[in-house]
């Protein structure tokens, strides 16, 4: 009897709860959109200070317009929300705050797009935009011992013109910037008219990614594959109306950076409990968890984990995996990863 009350003890010890293991686990972020973490009360005191009218008279006000159909729908008001952002600090305080989350939910290492037209044709300078958010990663790794890089993302609905002069514009920060990628209105905006400024980007050193599949069919996967020859796939979700495709994205280990709440959110999944996250692990993808635009979508990272592990039954195997694929499949160095995977492995 006594021998069976220490056995259930140790157990119980020994086997963390799901929901304690999530908000622990040491875990990272690769599809997080940092003008997407632009909390309503943070818009309105950098509006006020930049003197920059706002549709909205209160925080209850902007927190009621979060309400959308389509992706299109919530571009309207992200880009809308942007448009306050104008110096160096506002960028620094938007950044800043989100590696405040990342501290608070162990979030150890992020990858960051950025969208530098969002900004650029409003008049604000490319330097002003990186230089703020760079000031806020190296104050981040100081501070909290984050790790991040950053992947400057293309905005699909304008043209590839207007890309390559983004990128020109890149060029001398050339050495504060990872990857490049491709995010805004998915639908009549296929991957193979990036292809140039795509490949021109990779001769430049940048690693490619795509969102592809969110809201577009998989033919899109496909170009972001044969024509962007992309490292990784931005949500992907709908690889799963073709078999062909799942295979090759798992012989070749192409993960998917999929966004749990978000997919809820723009109405992609109608509820977390229809979720493809277990059968893409199931098939063999190499699936992560992300919050793509956590202010819009009502959670950061752990939301994400907590709410989808709830809906979806996961197991602590299963999350494991898929903290596991969040290093495996970021764009660290070999060694780097390697460090990560055992603090992984080694966390109880
Ligand atoms: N920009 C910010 N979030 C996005 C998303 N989920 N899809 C496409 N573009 C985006
Ligand atoms: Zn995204």
């Amino acid at each position: 009897m006594k021998f069976l009350h220490l056995f259930s003890f140790l157990k119980i010890k020994n086997s963390m709860n799901v929901a304690d293991y999530i908000k622990k686990v040491p875990k990272a972020e690769l599809h997080l959109h940092i003008e997407g973490t632009f909390e309503p009360e943070l818009m309105f005191e950098i509006a006020q200070r930049n003197k920059v009218e706002i549709p909205y008279q209160s925080v209850e006000e902007v927190k009621k317009a979060y309400q959308f159909s389509c992706l299109q729908d919530f571009l309207d008001i992200y880009y809308a929300g942007a448009s306050v952002l104008l110096y160096e600090k506002d960028f620094y305080d938007l950044t800043m705050a989100y590696f405040k989350h990342c501290a608070e939910e162990n979030v150890v290492h992020t990858e960051i797009m950025f969208d530098p037209q969002t900004h650029t044709k409003r008049g604000v300078s490319f330097e002003t935009v990186i230089n703020g958010i760079q000031k806020a990663r190296e104050d981040a790794k100081e501070k909290y011992g984050i790790s991040s890089l950053l992947i400057m993302s293309y905005l699909r609905h304008l043209s590839e013109e207007d890309a390559f002069e983004t990128l020109e514009q890149s060029l001398p920060y050339k050495h504060l910037i990872k990857a490049v990628g491709l995010d805004s209105s998915e639908k009549g905006n296929p991957p193979s008219k990036f292809q140039k400024v795509f490949e021109a980007s990779v001769k430049e050193g940048y690693v490619p990614v795509a969102h592809a599949g969110e809201e577009g069919p998989a033919e899109y996967i496909w170009e972001a594959l044969d024509l962007l020859k992309i490292a990784r796939i931005d949500h992907g979700n709908n690889c799963l109306t073709d078999e062909v495709l799942v295979k090759r994205l798992v012989d070749e280990k192409i993960a998917l950076t999929v966004c749990p709440l978000s997919n809820l959110e723009l109405q992609v999944v109608k509820n977390l409990k229809d979720h493809p996250l277990k059968k893409m692990l199931n098939l063999g993808l190499k699936a992560t968890v992300n919050s793509d635009d956590p202010a819009y979508f009502g959670g950061y990272m752990n939301a994400n984990f907590l709410q989808i592990a709830e809906a979806l039954d996961l197991t602590q195997e299963e999350i494991k995996t898929l903290v596991k694929n969040s290093f495996e499949y970021s764009l660290l160095s070999d060694d780097e990863k390697q460090k990560y995977l055992i603090q992984v492995e080694n966390f109880e």
